[in-house]
C-alpha cells in the first residue's frame, strides 16, 4: 500500500493557481526558510571553492590538492571546472530534464515510481516517498533513475521523450564517473593514502542514481521547503544546477544557512556524502543541506556515487588510531542505503536513524571506571 498523497504531483498543484501551498507543505513556524532565495531576509552567499579536477592528479598538482583539502574541511562541498564537458552538452541535459517535466501528466505517469497502483519503489517519476499524515512534503518532484553499473539499468523508467533524453544521460554517466573517480583518488591523495584507497573500498562496480529534480514556482516560498535539510546517500554527489534560479542552501557551522551562488554551465558542484564521512571516519564531513524555492521553476540534475551494495561501510583502519577511536559502526552499504529512504521520510540523517555513530558515553563511562 502506498500512502494516498503518494501520487499528488507538485507541478499539478503549482498549475493549479491555488494562491498558497496546501497545509501538507507547509512548515512549522521554527523551521521555515528565514533566509536566502532573495525572498526573505539578507542571505548570506557561500564562497565556496573551484577546483580544476583537470589539474587533480597532474604533476605539480600541489596547490589544487590544498585548496581542495581546505575546501573539504571548512565546506564539504566545492564547485569543479577542468571537467571536460562543453558547456552546450550540459545546457543540454537541462533542457532535456525541463522537457520531460513539461509534458503532460499522462506521458509522465509512464515511469510512475507507484508500480501495480498501489507499489511504491524509489526508481520512476514521481514525489518522494511518503509514509506518514505527519510528514510535511517538499515542493518538487522526481525522476530517479540507476545509470551504473550499466546491467543494473531499469529502461522501463527511462523517458522515451525527448527522443535525445537516453544518449545524454548515457554520455553524461561516463563523463560524470570520471569527475567522480579523480576527486576520490584525489581525496585518498591528501590524506596521503593511494589514490586507489576509496576506490578499492567502494568496488569497481560502483553505483550511481541519477536524481532529475523539479521544483515548480511555489506561490508562498516562505512556508515551504524545495527539499528538506539532508546529507547525501553517496560516497560523493556531484550536482548539475540550474544556471538561471538558486535555492541551495547549505547549513554552516551547524547553526546557520547560507545560500550557494548559482553557477554557471562551466561548473559542478561535488557534495561529500554520508558513506565517504564513515570511510573517512569523520576526517571528511556531509554537510546538511536543502533546497528553498522561489516564483521560479528550478531543475537539477544530481549523481549519487555508492559503494557496490555487499561492501562493508566502516572508518578505514588508517584512520583509526589511539588519538581517533572509531566514530562509526560497520554496516553494509545496502543496508545503509536502505536506511537512507526510511531516515530521509522521517526528516533524519541515516547515520542517527540507524544508530550507526558510536555511543561516546559507552568509552567514557569504560574508562573512567578503569
Ligand atoms: C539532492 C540535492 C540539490 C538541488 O538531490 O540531494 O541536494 O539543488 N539537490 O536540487
Ligand atoms: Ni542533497
Amino acid at each position: 500500500m502506498v500512502h494516498r498523497v503518494q501520487g499528488q504531483m507538485v507541478q499539478e498543484l503549482a498549475a493549479a493557481d491555488i494562491g498558497a501551498p496546501p497545509r501538507r507543505y507547509v512548515l512549522k513556524e521554527e523551521d521555515r526558510p528565514t533566509a536566502g532565495g532573495g525572498v526573505r531576509g539578507q542571505p548570506e552567499m557561500a564562497a565556496i571553492p573551484t577546483i580544476d579536477v583537470g589539474r587533480l592528479g597532474e604533476p605539480g598538482d600541489v596547490e589544487e590538492a590544498a585548496k581542495l583539502w581546505a575546501a573539504l574541511q571548512s565546506w564539504g562541498l566545492f564547485t569543479v571546472t577542468g571537467h571536460g564537458m562543453p558547456e552546450a552538452f550540459m545546457d543540454e541535459i537541462l533542457d532535456a530534464t525541463r522537457e520531460f517535466f513539461h509534458l503532460p501528466p499522462e506521458e509522465k505517469e509512464k515511469y510512475s515510481n507507484v508500480v501495480d497502483g498501489d507499489k511504491f519503489q524509489p526508481e520512476g517519476y514521481g514525489i518522494d516517498r511518503v509514509d506518514t499524515d505527519e510528514q510535511i512534503l517538499d515542493w518538487c518532484d522526481r525522476l530517479y533513475l540507476q545509470v551504473q553499473p550499466e546491467e543494473e539499468r531499469q529502461l522501463q523508467f527511462w523517458p522515451d521523450h525527448p527522443p535525445a533524453f537516453r544518449g545524454l544521460m548515457e554520455e553524461y554517466a561516463v563523463r560524470s564517473e570520471q569527475v567522480f573517480k579523480r576527486v576520490l583518488a584525489a581525496m585518498a591523495r591528501t590524506l596521503g593514502l593511494k589514490e586507489e584507497f576509496f576506490v578499492n573500498k567502494v568496488g569497481e562496480r560502483i553505483a550511481a542514481y541519477a536524481r532529475f529534480t523539479y521544483y515548480p514556482p511555489c506561490p508562498r516560498p516562505e512556508l515551504v521547503y524545495g527539499l528538506k535539510p539532508h546529507t547525501d546517500n553517496s560516497v560523493i554527489t556531484v550536482l548539475l544546477l540550474d544556471k538561471h534560479v538558486g535555492g541551495l542552501q547549505l547549513l554552516k557551522d551547524g547553526h546557520r544557512w547560507v545560500d550557494l551562488p548559482v553557477l554557471t554551465h562551466h561548473e559542478l558542484l561535488v557534495v561529500v556524502g554520508d558513506e565517504m564521512e564513515i570511510m573517512s571516519n569523520g576526517v571528511f564531513n556531509a554537510p546538511v543541506h536543502r533546497v528553498v524555492t522561489t516564483d521560479k521553476e528550478r531543475m537539477s540534475v544530481v549523481m549519487f556515487y555508492q559503494p557496490e551494495p555487499h561492501k562493508d561501510l566502516a572508518p578505514s583502519e588508517e584512520l583509526v588510531g589511539d588519538e581517533r577511536p572509531a566514530l562509526y559502526k560497520k554496516v553494509k552499504a545496502k543496508t545503509f542505503g536502505d536506511g537512507f529512504w526510511d531516515a530521509f521520510a522521517a526528516g533524519e540523517r541515516t547515520i542517527d536513524f540507524l544508530k550507526v555513530k558510536v555511543e561516546r558515553q559507552e568509552t567514557a563511562a569504560v574508562s573512567s571506571a578503569g
